[in-house]
């Protein structure tokens, strides 16, 4: 969703404030804009479309000062105009502000500045009326117009503002929507996500709800809502300065699936003492906390929700406590029986994703304890919860979510073992051979990823189909989900996802020879079921591709192509499975010349109901 970065230094701002806006992509935008501070006015310059469009507006030598704000705008409350884009002006043009998030009574507002004070509003944006209020409220001192005018609002929003008659400063405020500020030496960021300000700092403040910032290039200062200095602990970002880079690939995409072996081995060595136990050090939950819990719900969105329909099944095998999963928007308005025996398990890569996070808030209220397994550190999931589980998956910018998944899958397993092996319902041989195949799960990641060129050519034979089914059974069934999901974001080829065994009461009917379908049989004691689901469908005269553990060759006799995995046990199949599934996706949009880093109609982080 939208985007914030703010810079304020001795260079030229609009530099570092492009280069962070571009950082910020991944989150989805369709226009864009930059304010700056030049010789006692505000100039803003804005642009709909790609960057590059407000990169070459803004290329005078004019247009520069070492202080500025800039934004990218994903539409929400009017259309993707250049009057909507951000930054928004007040009349006299002597304050500036970038909105993220959604002020919700912003009609009230409105109508309340147009008649008290004859305000002329120029966009259709909700974000106007905070310029308007700040610029209303302005009397020489932006940090006090700023608190003045977030009193005013109900909502969400980080917003970062500057004015005229300070050019040496920015304020930023935040409430239920991500920022940080980045740390430098003799200049400093505000920005909506630490990828924007990687390549200049490696020390950040994660800004918590309510709090404001005041910027200057030698002093980040933090105010609680009572207005109180804040002393706030440096985060220290340990990612890779090309972290979140594309290096030599073409795609994030494509990078962020080879990253997985390195990425699923940080997930799991860091959670692992030398003697073998699982170490949840930063998460409370004590043996009495687990023995007390009788339900669990795993609740989430997109892919997120496939890791966790692999983490019900790994879960109540392991722990042998009845687990329910559900998306988030359904979750919110739903009966549910939550009580303080409930675990409530919360998956989000982004940590902002608005209908998990008001599932969980709804949990928390209710008396269930919150577990969350988030990428994002400091993200309002995990400040919300009361304890987190980080998959250390590094930055992930393709919108199309890889490396994410697979190790929400590793905290799936280390969660379901660390309960089992708690509560005692899992002996010290299952978990000796668990961990086992976990800490073989990179190199076999590897061997999958090495069969990339015979997967692409399976994509380049099979990319003009129209309509291509997943099936799977168990384990399979969820890993068929997100398979179908890759699949239809990046390319958008219709795809259809189903448990194998559902087939014959209903959908078997839409197969035929034009049908694509990509049979997932990795579950050893479900394979000979699986192949006779995959009869059933050959049968109809749908083209197959199986996908099976290296030595199940019963499946070449029929399936069309064969994609092997390694031999591994089938709890941690999914990871395996997984990896081709992405890799297809990859190649079938790559032929299709699709915009595989950023999909049609989606953003990274969905920051609306
Ligand atoms: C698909 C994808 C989305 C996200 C979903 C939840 O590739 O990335 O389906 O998984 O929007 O996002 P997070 O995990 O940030 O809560």
């Amino acid at each position: 969703m939208c985007g914030i970065v703010g810079y304020v230094g001795t260079d030229h701002a609009k530099e570092k404030i492009i280069d962070g806006l571009k950082r910020l992509e991944y989150r989805g935008y369709d226009s864009a804009g930059i304010a700056l501070p030049i010789n006692g006015k505000i100039q803003v310059q804005k642009a709909v479309g790609e960057i590059k469009n407000l990169e070459a507006k803004i290329a005078s030598p004019d247009f520069d000062a070492p202080v500025g704000i800039g934004h990218t705008r994903w539409a929400t409350h009017g259309k993707p105009t250049e009057i909507n884009a951000h930054p928004h002006l007040n009349e006299e043009e002597t304050v500036a502000i970038v909105h993220n998030g959604i002020i919700e009574n912003y009609q009230e507002i409105r109508e309340w500045l147009a008649t008290e004070y004859g305000i002329k509003f120029k966009s259709e944006t909700d974000s106007e009326v905070i310029a308007h209020l700040i610029g209303l409220f302005y009397n020489g001192d932006l940090l006090d117009a700023v608190n003045k005018a977030v009193a005013e609002m109900r909502g969400a929003y980080a917003i970062a503002a500057i004015a005229a008659d300070e050019p040496d400063k920015i304020v930023a405020v935040r409430k239920d929507a991500p920022l940080i500020a980045g740390i430098g030496d003799g200049f400093n960021f505000i920005a909506s996500d630490i990828p924007a300000v990687l390549k200049y700092v490696r020390d950040v403040y994660l800004i918590e709800n309510n709090e404001t910032v005041v910027l200057t290039k030698d002093e980040i200062v933090i105010y609680d809502e009572n207005g109180n200095k804040v002393d706030r602990e440096v985060y220290v970002v340990n990612w890779k300065a090309d972290a979140a880079d594309k290096a030599d690939y073409d795609h994030y995409m494509l990078k962020e699936i080879h990253e997985q072996p390195a990425v699923i081995s940080e997930t799991l060595m860091s959670r692992l003492n030398p003697d073998d136990s699982i170490r949840l050090d930063d998460i409370s939950l004590t043996k009495e906390d687990i023995d007390n819990i009788n339900k669990i719900y795993i609740v989430a969105c997109g892919t997120a929700y496939h890791a966790g329909l692999v983490g019900k099944m790994v879960i109540e095998k392991m722990a042998h406590i009845p687990v329910e999963i559900d998306v988030a928007s359904e979750f919110r308005y739903r009966d549910t029986f939550i009580d303080d025996k409930t675990l409530f398990i919360a998956i989000s890569q982004s940590g902002e994703t608005l209908d998990t996070l008001a599932a969980l808030r709804d949990a928390k209220d209710r008396g269930a304890r919150i577990l969350s397994v988030v990428n994002a550190v400091g993200s309002s999931i995990a400040r919300e919860s009361h304890d987190v589980f980080y998959t250390l998956a590094g930055p992930e910018v393709a919108v199309a979510s890889t490396k994410a998944y697979t190790t929400q899958l590793i905290c799936m397993y280390l969660i379901g073992l660390y309960m089992g092996s708690t509560k005692g319902t899992i002996d010290k041989e299952y978990y000796n051979y668990m961990l086992g195949e976990l800490k073989a799960l990179p190199a076999k990641v590897n061997k999958v990823i090495e069969n990339e060129p015979v997967i692409k050519e399976l994509a380049e034979r099979y990319h003009y189909r129209d309509n291509v089914f997943f099936i799977g059974r168990g384990l399979d069934s969820g890993v068929s989900y997100e398979g179908s999901l890759k699949l239809k974001e990046i390319s958008y080829i219709h795809s259809f996802a189903i448990a194998a065994g559902e087939l014959k009461h209903g959908t078997i009917a839409l197969m035929d020879s034009d049908t694509l379908v990509v049979a997932l049989a990795t579950q050893d004691k479900l394979y000979e079921k699986m192949v006779s689901n995959i009869v059933e469908v050959q049968a109809r005269g749908a083209r197959i591709i199986g996908l099976a553990k290296e030595g199940k060759t019963e499946i070449e006799k029929t399936s069309d192509e064969v994609i092997y995995i390694p031999q591994c046990a089938d709890e941690v199949a999914p990871v395996l499975a997984v990896v081709p599934l992405q890799i297809f996706a990859y190649y079938v949009a790559l032929e299709k010349g699709c915009n595989i880093d950023k999909p049609k109609n989606l953003a990274k982080s969905v920051t609306v109901e």
